[in-house]
């Protein structure tokens, strides 16, 4: 192995999470899955992120449970489906997907999106986690209005607010209310998707490093506290975009990178999710 990526964000509860991991989102069902996990625990990875919604857990668990790694050193992610957000749909979704992933266990489960009876559905999260089964419990594409509801009737505090965030969209206000109140946070469409790559001014941070622009990306939310999980389905790529832990940005090189904001989104906006 080349390299190991063993720096870790300390969690509201406790629990160690690595601040880099392997998104499985549009990673085909089957072998194509399969082998991104692999590749990405050969290469140092930690942790995986999946959800129900991605079909592709069973696959997840298959190769994390493989022995190439010892299940307690991999974090695994996982999110239960919006047509589950409810006391009961959660529980018996949530006990779905442990089936899926064969595993007694998983590190940390998310509410996937703010709709329908998201309340109910925290209510079967902070069951779940009473009883080990999840290690910490968290949520998915939060507003401040959706977590100020969710304190205000939380007996377990979310550990995790996972959300789009990278260079276009850094929504400084949900980031400073996250982090007073000590939820972390993890980006989803880190490095946009692959776009990141046509941003110049990445690009020529990059230049200073003999490092791209999808580097320079995930190494300033190494730097800044917020986790991620970049997806690729290519080998090269897996290897490739955990290469973040040899070089260190200046101060003015996150000064021109937080000034990229422009509030440009990619997903859906969480108050108009499903419309
Ligand atoms: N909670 C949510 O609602 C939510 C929503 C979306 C995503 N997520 C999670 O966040 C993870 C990451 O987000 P994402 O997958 O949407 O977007 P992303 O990680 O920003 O980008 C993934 C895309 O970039 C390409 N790519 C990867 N490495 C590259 C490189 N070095 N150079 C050029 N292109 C590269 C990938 O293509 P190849 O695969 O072909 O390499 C893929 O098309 C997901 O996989 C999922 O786990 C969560």
């Amino acid at each position: 192995m080349a390299f190991t990526i063993d720096s870790m964000l300390t969690l509201n509860n406790g629990l160690e999470m690595p601040r880099f991991g392997l998104g499985v989102f549009r990673t085909e069902v089957g072998i194509e899955t399969e082998n991104a996990v692999r590749w990405a625990l050969e290469a140092g990875y930690r942790a995986v992120d999946t959800a129900a919604l991605y079909g592709n857990e069973a696959e997840v668990g298959k190769i994390v449970r493989s022995g190439l790694v010892p299940r307690e050193n991999v974090f695994v992610t996982s999110k239960v489906w919006v047509n589950n957000l409810s006391y009961e749909g959660t529980k018996a979704a949530f006990e779905d997907s442990m089936e899926r992933l064969g595993m007694d266990y998983v590190d940390l489960y998310l509410i996937h999106w703010p709709v329908n009876d998201w309340q109910g559905s925290w209510r079967a999260l902070e069951e779940i986690y009473r009883t080990g089964r999840a290690k910490a419990i968290g949520v998915s594409n939060f507003l401040q209005h959706h977590l100020e509801a969710l304190l205000d009737m939380a007996e377990v505090p979310p550990a995790v607010n996972q959300i789009e965030y990278h260079p276009y969209l850094q929504q400084p206000d949900l980031r400073t209310f996250c982090r007073d109140h000590n939820i972390a946070l993890t980006a989803w469409a880190p490095i946009m998707k692959g776009r990141v790559l046509d941003v110049p001014v990445l690009n020529e941070i990059g230049e200073k490093y003999g490092k791209t622009a999808v580097h320079v990306t995930l190494r300033w939310m190494l730097q800044t506290d917020v986790i991620t999980i970049p997806k690729s389905a290519h080998k090269e790529r897996i290897y490739s975009n955990a290469e973040i832990f040899d070089f260190e940005l200046s101060d003015d090189d996150i000064e021109a990178i937080n000034a990229l904001d422009c509030n440009d989104r990619i997903g859906p906006h969480p108050d108009h999710f499903g419309e």
